[in-house]
């Protein structure tokens, strides 16, 4: 299994993400021109909270998401469901509570951490509705969710450029870093297909998500969507 199709199954996107784990941060690193490092603090901002408050990041991945806020003292348990990029993720960051967990059936009990967030993982999720309302069960009443993940660029010139050129071009610049270049035919396409910032919105809505609100980074490559538990 090389990579998933739009229509995944759970253990389709998971062995995928363990065929990348080894130069997951890399190739990040080096397809988002280091971007992600600027989206990754803005991500602690929204989420404002203080140090000794609980914090899920959910498809933490390696656990990079969670470096932000965990390093200034917040409590942050980094749970995801590829048992590849949890074992790089122990490697890169043993003081990190790394948790396995599926988003759909998250293993805590309600209303546990004070925030959940969750960065370029909802997309991935077989069924996001379902983690929608996970997290929120999680999440103490008057917590926040914060959504990182790619979008639509609202200038008409640059989506095209985005989605025309720079998106196709991914797979052959994946060539060169990832472990698992055909992973990055499946991003390129899981972004096509992602709704935009109002259609997120709505998802969230609709999972118990009140005061919802989006800002747009980059131009709209990427979005930052938040809501409260009441
Ligand atoms: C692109 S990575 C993001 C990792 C990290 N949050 C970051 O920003 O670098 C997406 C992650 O979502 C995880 N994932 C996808 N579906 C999941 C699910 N149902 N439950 C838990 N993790 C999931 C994958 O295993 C993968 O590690």
């Amino acid at each position: 299994m090389s990579r998933a199709g739009l229509e995944k199954t759970p253990h389709e996107v998971a062995s995928m993400f363990d065929g990348v784990a080894a130069r997951y941060d890399l190739t990040n690193t080096v397809l988002a021109m280091r971007q992600d490092v600027r989206w990754r603090k803005l991500v602690a901002e929204a989420l404002d909270l203080s140090p000794g408050q609980k914090v899920l990041d959910l498809a933490a991945g390696t656990g990079t998401s969670s470096e932000p806020f965990a390093d200034a003292g917040v409590h942050t348990v980094p749970c995801d469901f590829s048992l590849g990029m949890l074992k790089v993720g122990n490697q890169r960051r043993p003081d990190l509570p790394f948790v396995a967990g599926d988003a759909t059936r998250l293993p805590f009990a309600d209303a546990s951490f004070d925030a959940v967030t969750i960065s370029f993982g909802l997309r991935n999720v077989v069924d996001v509705d379902a983690a929608l309302k996970e997290m929120h069960r999680v999440t103490k009443p008057g917590g926040k969710l914060v959504v990182c993940e790619f979008s639509h660029p609202t200038w008409t010139p640059w989506r095209v450029v985005y989605t025309e050129y720079l998106m196709r071009a991914l797979p052959s610049v994946a060539r060169v870093v990832s472990s698992n270049p055909d992973a990055y035919v499946y991003l390129a396409e899981s972004i096509r297909a992602w709704p935009d910032q109002r259609g997120l919105a709505a998802r969230l809505r609709v999972a118990g998500w009140d005061d919802v609100a989006h800002r747009n980074l980059s131009g709209g490559i990427v979005a930052l969507h938040r809501g409260y538990r009441r």
